[in-house]
């Protein structure tokens, strides 16, 4: 597993946007998972900007979510679909069928967590971009969660809860989440762990010092085969 800092969030947001590119400009049909969150945003926006000067073309893509709040769907501002629709999907103009996303207000989640391990099952990631949450969580695979698991309902660790403020506009009584799951992460082809800011450092660290364990669920991405690596800023990578 490589560690690669730079200066700045936005040197990083361009490193993992030439490699996205070079993906899809070597496979046009590659299956991307982008994860929703803040950390992302300057990739989604990068990968427009170069999809406009037709550096890249998407129409052959396909993009996975990689988790969703269980009773949020586009219509709620801070969902994952509303954060990748607004900033990526609407924007590159995906066609419908270029997007396999969790539905959190379906009323069958189990048929919605069979569609989606369908599709990933037929057709694997080529690359996923994950992101950390402060509590060390990978999408919503929480502490303590089962590191062979395909896509799964879980419920919302207290630290997840708490978080969650920051991307809603008023206080929702959410506790579950769906997400895809670690068997599915591990074997994509690339997996790049992005993190930047000061306030990830703490769990950066921990996370790079502490061998796999369920308890730090990011620690699950140094078991993967593939090709995996870090992408930090200078502030994430502080306490290195
Ligand atoms: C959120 C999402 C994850 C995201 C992580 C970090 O709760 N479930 O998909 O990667 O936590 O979010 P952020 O980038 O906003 O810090």
């Amino acid at each position: 597993m490589n560690t690669f800092i730079f200066k700045n969030p936005e040197i990083v947001s361009n490193k993992i946007a030439d490699k996205i590119i070079k993906i899809v400009n070597d496979k046009p049909n590659a299956v991307i998972c982008i994860a929703g969150g803040d950390t992302p945003l300057p990739v989604m926006k990068e990968l427009v900007k170069r999809a406009k000067r037709k550096e890249v073309d998407f129409t052959k893509a396909y993009f996975v979510g990689l988790d969703e709040w269980i009773g949020l769907d586009k219509n709620t501002r801070g969902s994952c679909i509303q954060t990748l629709e607004d900033n990526l999907y609407a924007p590159l103009e995906l066609k419908e069928n270029q997007i396999i996303f969790f539905n959190g207000k379906a009323n069958n989640l189990k048929k919605e967590l069979d569609r989606i391990n369908k599709f990933i099952q037929q057709c694997g990631l080529d690359f996923i971009l994950l992101g950390i949450g402060m509590n060390g969580h990978i999408g919503f695979n929480e502490p303590g969660v089962n590191f062979s698991s395909d896509a799964q309902v879980v419920p919302l660790d207290n630290v997840t809860t708490t978080v969650m403020n920051k991307y809603f506009d008023e206080k929702l009584p959410l506790t579950e989440g769906i997400t895809l799951g670690f068997k599915q992460i591990l074997n994509a082809k690339e997996l790049v762990l992005m993190a930047t800011g000061l306030k990830k450092a703490d769990i950066v660290k921990k996370t790079i010092d502490t061998p796999p364990t369920n308890e730090l669920p990011a620690t699950a991405i140094k078991l993967s085969k593939n090709k995996t690596s870090f992408f930090l800023d200078e502030d994430a990578a502080n306490l290195l």
